[in-house]
């Protein structure tokens, strides 16, 4: 998607997004999140041991079965993107064969504000015709700025099921509230579930 425009003889900003996966030039977005501005980018080929990164394998899986990194490009410079793959090779255990799965969004800090995140959900919801809904988690209570609950409802999600959880090994007796957020788009759509179980394992 892309577009420019005058508004009374003024350029408006040139709004461009789009999909890391196809187009090799982009194959950097696939690796790293935005948040992590790099000033040189290292491509995954070059490592001695690629094909046993857990990313690159990840990938490999994910994309033939509905992974889309769509990245928003104002004025030619990356501000803003969103990651989501069907339920069976999203990042989290939430399963439901209908539903899309967004692992990640984010906008940079000066440029929040904007609809940004409007302009990513609206750009998947489009490309996801098929689904009877989208799904992802919110913290609560949590300390980092993390996919925090009030945000993801802010775009559209609501919780349909929570878990108090903490983790093993940091922040031992910090409890927070792990969200599973939805939101459907078809009518009568059935909400998600996750796997607990699967929620528990790691630190
Ligand atoms: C949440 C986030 C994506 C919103 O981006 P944005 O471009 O500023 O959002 P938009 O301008 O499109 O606004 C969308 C809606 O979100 C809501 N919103 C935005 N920031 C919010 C906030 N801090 N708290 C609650 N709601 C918020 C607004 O109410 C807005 O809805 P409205 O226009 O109907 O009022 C952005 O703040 C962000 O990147 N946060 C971090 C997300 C994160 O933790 N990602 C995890 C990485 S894995």
């Amino acid at each position: 998607m892309s577009g420019k425009s005058k508004v009374n003889g003024v350029a408006s900003p040139q709004i461009e997004i789009i999909d890391a996966i196809d187009d090799p030039k982009y194959e950097q977005f696939l690796y790293w999140c935005i948040i992590h501005r790099r000033a040189k980018w290292i491509p995954i080929t070059s490592y001695t041991d690629y094909e046993n990164d857990f990313r690159y394998r990840y990938l490999k899986a994910a994309i033939p079965k509905g992974f889309h990194k769509k990245v928003l490009f104002l004025n030619g410079d990356y501000v803003a993107m969103i990651e989501y793959a069907s339920a069976e090779v999203s990042g989290y255990p939430i399963t439901n064969d209908s539903v899309i799965v967004m692992n990640c969004i984010w906008v940079l800090r000066k440029d929040r504000g904007n609809n940004y995140a409007k302009l990513l959900i609206q750009e998947m919801m489009d490309s996801e015709k098929e689904a009877s809904g989208f799904a992802t988690i919110g913290l609560e209570n949590h300390w980092t700025v993390w996919l925090k609950r009030k945000q993801m409802e802010g775009l559209g999600f609501k919780s349909v099921r929570s878990i108090e959880l903490m983790h093993k090994i940091r922040h031992q007796g910090r409890r927070f509230t792990l969200h599973l957020m939805w939101m459907p788009v078809k009518e009568g759509a059935k909400p998600p579930t996750w796997d607990e179980s699967k929620l528990l394992e790691g630190t």
